[in-house]
Parts: C-alpha cells; structure tokens; sequence
C-alpha cells in the first residue's frame, strides 16, 4: 500500500513536519488537551501504555521510574486530577486517565544518590508517549502541579519522588476546549532547528 494511503492516526496539520523520515509513531505524538468525555480508557487500554514505559532503556537497568495512576472514575483520578494547576485541571477533566510519573531518588543498596534517575523517567514516559500515539491514545505530559499534593494524594513512599503528571485519553472535540486552548490545539507545531541543538562535532566544531 502506498504510504498516503495508510490510515492516519491524527490530523495532518498535528503531524511533525520533520526534515528527515521519522516513525509514524514518533511523528504523529503530539501534546492534545481535547480529551472525548464519552469513551473511556479501560485497563487494557492504558497497561501497553505502562508496559512501554518498564521496558525503556535505564542506567545500570535500575529502573528508577514509578507509575501511579488511576482511571477516570476512580477515587485516585479525582485525588490527582485536584494537585494539577487550575489551567491544567481545565482540561485533564476529561481524560481517561491520569497518571503521576515518579523516580526513586535513591540507587538501590544504599548506593547514594541516582544522579540519572529523572533521565530514566524521561525515557520511560518517552516511550509511554510513543506507544500512545501508535495505539491512538493522546498523552499529554504536565510539570505544572503541586508537588507535595501529588505525592500525598498517590501516598508515594519516601524516596519516590514526583515528576511528571500525565493526561491521556482518546481524542476528543477541540470546541470543549476555551478559546485559548483550542487556539494552541491548532498552533503550528515548532522546533529548534536541528543544527542548533545538534551541532556536529559538539560546539567547537571538528
Ligand atoms: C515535562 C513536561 C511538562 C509539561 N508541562 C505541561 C503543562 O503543565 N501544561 C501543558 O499544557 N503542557 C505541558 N507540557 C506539554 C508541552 O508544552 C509540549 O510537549 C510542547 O509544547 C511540545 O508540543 P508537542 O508535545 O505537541 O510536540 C509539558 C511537556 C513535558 C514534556
């Protein structure tokens, strides 16, 4: 089948114009905060969504990141979805779920400090978003919450620390949205250009 032909998963204007071939998956992962109140996420739609995330690269494969998470209707939902900014909480309403991306501080052993733990994370949720967009389930990432609310309302034990919040759903009507969120719904989708932020040979050339 020619490559038009695919079904796509997300409007074109949504897809990254890259400069050089990407995976559909990599370029049709965008950030949506139009979530369809209507359809549900299930567990069996969100553990594929884990299950990419625990099989990420780690340093010395400690796996530092941790996942907690509820579905839209869960008491857990409710608890999470009230740490988020008000700007956020806007919005992440209508997802299907919600889940508070963690990393243990600490390496295992009494090691000291984990200085690539948030890294991990980072990856971990990299690949969570992927496999979201492969799946056509939006995943929205947020550093905008309360920190110490989040890790009271996850009951996170000592040393596991939050990070990153995440909104995902199915995607929804961006007429749900205020007027300023459906505008940046539409936004064009930009980057650094990649000489800037990949010069060959590091910044003294060579
Ligand atoms: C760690 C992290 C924190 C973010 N925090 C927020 C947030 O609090 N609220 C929000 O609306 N978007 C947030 N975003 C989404 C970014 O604004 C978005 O990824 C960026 O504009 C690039 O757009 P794209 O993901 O659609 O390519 C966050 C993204 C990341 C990775």
């Amino acid at each position: 089948m020619p490559d038009d032909a695919q079904p796509r998963r997300v409007a074109a204007d949504r897809r990254a114009p890259a400069d050089h071939p990407l995976l559909d998956a990599i370029a049709e992962r965008w950030s949506p905060r139009a979530f369809d109140p209507d359809r549900p996420l299930t567990e069996a739609d969100v553990l594929p969504l884990l299950e990419a995330a625990r099989w990420a690269a780690s340093s010395s494969n400690i796996q530092p990141w941790r996942f907690a998470w509820a579905l839209r209707g869960d008491p857990a939902f409710a608890r999470l979805l009230g740490c988020l900014n008000p700007g956020n909480a806007a919005w992440a309403h209508r997802a299907g779920a919600l889940v508070l991306g963690c990393a243990v501080a600490d390496k295992p052993g009494g090691r000291g400090p984990n200085r690539h733990a948030a890294h991990d994370l980072g990856a971990a949720l990299a690949q969570m978003a992927v496999q979201a967009a492969a799946d056509g389930i939006g995943m929205h990432a947020m550093a905008g919450f309360d920190r110490e609310a989040a890790r009271a309302a996850a009951s996170a034990p000592e040393g596991v620390e939050p990070y990153t919040a995440v909104a995902l759903g199915w995607p929804g009507d961006p007429a749900l949205l205020d007027e300023d969120r459906r505008a940046r719904e539409a936004a064009p989708r930009v980057r650094l250009p990649l000489a800037e932020v990949a010069p060959r040979g590091g910044w003294g050339g060579g």
